[in-house]
């Protein structure tokens, strides 16, 4: 099954170009990919990516919208060779608003390893998930998103004519210099701080508790042994 939906991309381009094809992502591909994410995905170039780009993303996305996820595989890897067997992944999604005859596709994350940058991975990644999400699922529209400073990423979804742009504002606060919400988290952390000093208090008593039942049984355990020596001594004689 893997098979039929593999596609290579060695007929398309140049004989100099390294071989890969193009698949679903399967289980044993998930850690992989993530990884490949991890190295991309950073928070210094950009924040709003990285803040959710983690393992549940990952595994998520693969039960929900395992038929948009591909990867692109390194025809040429082998357990024992040193390069990476996962060279690119896309991961989609399909939207469809209700009362809307309309699907959109979703190209939400989209990465190829930096030792095979420019040899058409995400290209060949990104056309077989338009193929997948048109025919199957006749979406009219695509959609990515990214940051504007990313040019690479930028450059490479106008290449694939996705040239409908809209500017996107992202807003964030720090709650602790916020004077709406300053108070609330005061109040949690105030919260916290109480359930912490109850947990003490309940680890106390327990504690003095279990203290107390341990003299009680050792006082039990002595008395027991004296009177089984008293009844020993009054059996020989001794006493
Ligand atoms: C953007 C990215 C996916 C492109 O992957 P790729 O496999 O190199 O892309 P392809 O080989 O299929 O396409 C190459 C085209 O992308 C653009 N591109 C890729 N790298 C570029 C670079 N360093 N500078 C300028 N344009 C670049 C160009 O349009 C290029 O076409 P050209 O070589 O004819 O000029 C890849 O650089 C990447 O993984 N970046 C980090 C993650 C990211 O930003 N993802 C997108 C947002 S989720």
């Amino acid at each position: 099954m893997a098979q039929e939906k593999r596609e290579s991309n060695s007929q398309s381009v140049s004989a100099q170009r390294r071989s890969f094809s193009v698949r679903t992502m399967e289980i044993a591909d998930l850690a992989e990919v993530y990884q490949l994410g991890a190295m991309n995905f950073k928070a210094d170039l950009w924040p709003m990516l990285y803040r959710s780009w983690d393992e549940y993303e990952v595994t998520t996305l693969f039960n929900t919208d395992g038929d948009y996820c591909l990867v692109a595989e390194n025809d040429d890897w082998t357990p024992n060779s040193k390069d990476q067997r996962i060279v690119g992944f896309v991961l989609g999604t399909v939207i469809s608003k209700p009362g809307s005859a309309w699907s959109y596709g979703y190209v939400l994350w989209l990465c190829s390893h930096d030792d095979w940058a420019r040899e058409g991975v995400a290209g060949k990644l990104v056309d077989k998930l338009v193929e997948i999400m048109v025919l199957e699922d006749g979406i009219r529209i695509i959609m990515a998103d990214t940051d504007p400073d990313n040019h690479r990423a930028v450059r490479f979804f106008n290449k694939k004519g996705f040239s409908d742009t809209k500017p996107h504002l992202y807003l964030s606060s720090n709650l602790e210099h916020n004077p709406h919400y300053a108070p609330l988290l005061k109040k949690s952390r105030a919260a916290a701080q109480s359930a912490e000093r109850k947990k003490k208090k309940k680890r106390k008593v327990l504690a003095s508790r279990w203290g107390a039942s341990n003299v009680d049984e050792k006082k039990r355990l002595k008395k027991k042994k004296l009177k089984k020596r008293k009844k020993k001594k009054k059996k020989t004689g001794k006493i």
